[in-house]
């Protein structure tokens, strides 16, 4: 097998997976599509996710992805299940939450556990009966954060402002006690140090990346027979041009990335 990855969030959320993918699998060609027309999905309504993330889905197929990354947690938790029926055979699809949810049931026994995310990924409740079926002694304590997408999205971070939106969340009382935090959306790694310093030592920050990467490198590794010496193209996609986005696909991929626009939904 030789084809390209696909990789879709509804913005540059994905790129923290798509980086993590690469690091573990640098000889593989990476197609990404970030749906940035409809940025953010976490006020969404699962219909509306589930068509965007069910014609991304067909627009990777044509790019001949056999492996589908959905590299967000809010489809993840409302179309995954859509867009399988949606690929039947053609491709592999993989979502950003079942690897997080075996990775807390291996490495924690009880206690607490915390996850922050979108609107839609909290509302699901996707966490919470995930990983109540995996282990019942673990209590999770979930919290809505839809201003973090967004202010990520818009550059964000390492600053006063994101500082003290981080602090308001996560002094929350719904969040008091846990021992670890799941970062419940791709866009978070990009803050994970505010999110550890805030905590100081003592609690645990669950960042889904690297934990997607390496069960996706365990699962499709050694289906691949790619020339060690060749560079892998890497396609960049956006549904609507932002300049945000190519200034964080260049911090994560170089500058010569080449970024193009479509329209899937004409
Ligand atoms: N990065 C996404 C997630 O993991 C979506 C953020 C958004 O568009 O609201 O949920």
């Amino acid at each position: 097998m030789n084809s390209p990855i696909g990789i879709f969030d509804s913005g540059i959320g994905g790129l923290t997976v798509a980086r993590a993918i690469h690091k573990q699998l640098p000889y593989l060609p990476i197609i990404y599509f970030g749906d940035t027309a409809h940025l953010p999905y976490g006020d969404k309504s699962s219909e509306s996710i589930q068509n965007y993330a069910q014609r991304i889905s067909s627009f990777l197929l044509k790019k001949r992805c056999r492996i589908i990354v959905i590299a967000c947690n809010t489809a993840s938790a409302v179309a995954y299940e859509k867009v399988k029926r949606h690929i039947g055979m053609k491709a592999i699809v993989f979502n950003v939450i079942d690897p997080v949810v075996d990775y807390v049931a291996c490495n924690f026994k009880r206690g607490r556990v915390g996850v922050i995310g979108t609107k839609g990924t909290i509302q699901s409740r996707i966490y919470v009966r995930k990983i109540a079926k995996v282990n019942s002694a673990i209590r999770v304590s979930s919290l809505a954060t839809p201003l973090l997408a967004p202010m990520i999205e818009e550059g964000y971070f390492n600053n006063y402002i994101s500082r003290t939106i981080i602090h308001s969340y996560l002094s929350k009382k719904t969040l008091s006690g846990t021992r670890a935090l799941i970062l419940g959306c791709t866009h978070y790694p990009l803050i994970k140090k505010e999110v550890e310093k805030f905590y100081g030592k003592g609690v645990d920050i669950i960042d889904s990346a690297d934990i997607v990467a390496a069960h996706i490198k365990d699962k499709i590794g050694n289906l691949y027979s790619f020339s060690k010496r060749k560079q892998p193209e890497r396609h960049f996609f956006v549904s609507d041009y932002t300049e945000a986005f190519e200034k964080s696909a260049a911090i994560f991929f170089g500058k010569n990335i080449k970024l193009k626009k479509v329209n899937l939904w004409r």
